[in-house]
């Protein structure tokens, strides 16, 4: 094959060089073949590229040849054989694994591409280090340094508390923690926390309160917080008395504080005590309501029979001395004031008393030159008799009018009370209008009276 190819390659030389009936060219020279242009590569070598030469492809960098042959020979014909191959872009091969990293997800990757990591939850970016990494020329990865370190959490901090679990330089995310309080404070919040991804504790760190000392214990009595042992701020305490004891004092107290820093009982525990108050009498008076027992406590209200009024207060209460509180009220007799009547008088200056008492009678008669205005019952003979009530009022007391004008004066008084019992607007009116007719009626009586003078 190789004999046939030289053979036919003199062949074209003999026919180049002697052509029939032109005159034979001086010189010639070897058959080369033509240097080929090839992107991203060239042959090696590159020139003396003569008949029967083999060159070899050789791609720029980061370039590599496609096709498993690289070398080529030059055929007599000025041919490359095999053809001459191309130069393509290389790639390298899938990225690193980063410690606590993962990269954007990118498949394929050729020389010049970029690739991003991201650091998990848990951890961050070492400062001034960048996650990006580059494929290089030669097919590999620019060094990727340490990108991720764990998130870290503040050493926890707990006034007067501390940490249950061994403490720690730093506290790097998972960890995991737990606290106490000291003596006489109680945590408030979680008792244990953990750092979380984002560099915070989880639950949050709880924090240590004050308590109160144990409540004071009572005589004859309990409180109902036996058997805890810690007596948060705003804990309340009831107690209770054995039976037949009464409980004196505020039946609860509760954890408070005076400074709003030290935190103290609300008050001192109440007592218990025997207390008997002994059964309220009052005089002519009921009490309300009927009992038979009156211990610490026991309120009772007083009323008066009818004729007499309550001096002192109507509620009293059965308190720690066995007394009441306040004292008993007493019952008196309701008495009637000294009765007046205008032109009258009392019959007997004998009955002449400031007060009455109920069922007092006064008798009384009308000054000279008056008379009672009204015959009523009460009137007996020139004298009216009133009685004394049990509400301290006097039965109705006379009136007494001047002789001869008792006609008038009982038509004013009609409607004096008629105005007072509020009669509507007409009646009014009429009734007006005959208190005018009155009037007239006494004023021609007083011309008249003029006239006869
Ligand atoms: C090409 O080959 C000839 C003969 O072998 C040699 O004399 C010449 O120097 C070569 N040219 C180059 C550029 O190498
Ligand atoms: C690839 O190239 C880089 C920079 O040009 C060099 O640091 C590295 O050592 C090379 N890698 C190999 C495997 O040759
Ligand atoms: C709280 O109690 C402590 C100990 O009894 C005392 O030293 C401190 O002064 C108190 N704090 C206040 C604000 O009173
Ligand atoms: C007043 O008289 C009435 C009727 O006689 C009698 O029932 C009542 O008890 C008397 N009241 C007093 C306070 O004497």
């Amino acid at each position: 094959m190789q004999l046939l190819e030289s053979l036919l390659f003199l062949v074209k030389l003999e026919g180049g060089c002697r052509h029939p009936g032109v005159t034979p060219s001086p010189e010639c020279t070897e058959a080369q073949c033509p240097v080929p242009d090839i992107t991203h590569g060239q042959l090696k070598p590159a020139q003396n590229l003569t008949y029967g030469s083999t060159a070899t492809l050789e791609c720029d960098a980061g370039y590599i040849p496609v096709g498993a042959t690289t070398t080529v020979r030059c055929l007599s014909a000025g041919r490359w054989h095999p053809r001459v191959p191309a130069c393509t872009l290389g790639h390298c091969p899938y990225p690193p694994a980063v410690d606590h990293a993962d990269r954007n997800p990118q498949r394929s990757f050729p020389v010049g591409a970029t690739v991003t990591y991201f650091c998990r939850a848990g951890y961050t970016l070492l400062p001034e280090v960048s996650p990006i990494t580059t494929c290089l020329k030669n097919f590999t990865w620019s060094v990727i340094p340490k990108l991720c370190q764990k998130v870290q959490c503040p050493s926890p901090v707990i006034h007067h508390g501390r940490e249950v679990s061994p403490r720690k330089a730093e506290y790097t995310f998972g960890h995991q923690v737990e606290f106490q309080c000291e003596p006489g404070y109680v945590l408030r919040g979680s008792q244990r926390g953990q750092c979380w991804s984002d560099g915070t504790w989880r639950p949050p760190a709880p924090y240590c309160d004050k308590v109160c000392g144990p409540p004071p214990t009572i005589a004859s009595g309990q409180h109902s917080a036996l058997g805890a042992e810690q007596f948060p701020y705003g804990l309340e305490v009831k107690y209770s008395c054995v039976e037949g004891l009464s409980l004196i004092g505020d039946e609860s107290i509760y954890c408070t504080s005076d400074d709003g820093v030290n935190l103290t009982w609300s008050g001192p525990a109440p007592e218990c005590r025997v207390v008997r108050c002994p059964k309220p009498a009052v005089e002519r008076g009921r009490m309300t309501p009927q009992r038979f027992t009156f211990p610490y406590g026991a309120a009772v209200r007083f009323s008066c029979d009818e004729g007499f009024v309550l001096r002192g207060d109507a509620e009293s209460r059965c308190l720690a001395d066995s007394a009441w509180h306040p004292p008993l009220p007493t019952c008196q007799p309701v008495l009637c004031p000294q009765p007046q009547v205008a032109n009258g008088r009392l019959k007997s200056t004998l009955d002449g008393k400031m007060w009455y008492q109920t069922n007092a009678t006064v008798t009384f008669e009308c000054l000279h030159g008056y008379h009672f205005a009204d015959d009523g019952d009460m009137s007996l003979e020139g004298s009216w008799t009133a009685t004394c009530l049990p509400d301290g009022s006097w039965t109705p007391l006379p009136k007494c009018r001047k002789e001869g004008d008792s006609d008038v004066c009982e038509e004013v008084d009609y409607i004096k009370t008629a105005f007072g019992c509020g009669v509507p607007i007409a009646e009014m009116k009429t009734l007006l209008e005959i208190q005018k007719l009155f009037l007239e009626i006494k004023k021609l009586k007083v011309e008249l009276g003029n006239l006869n003078e």
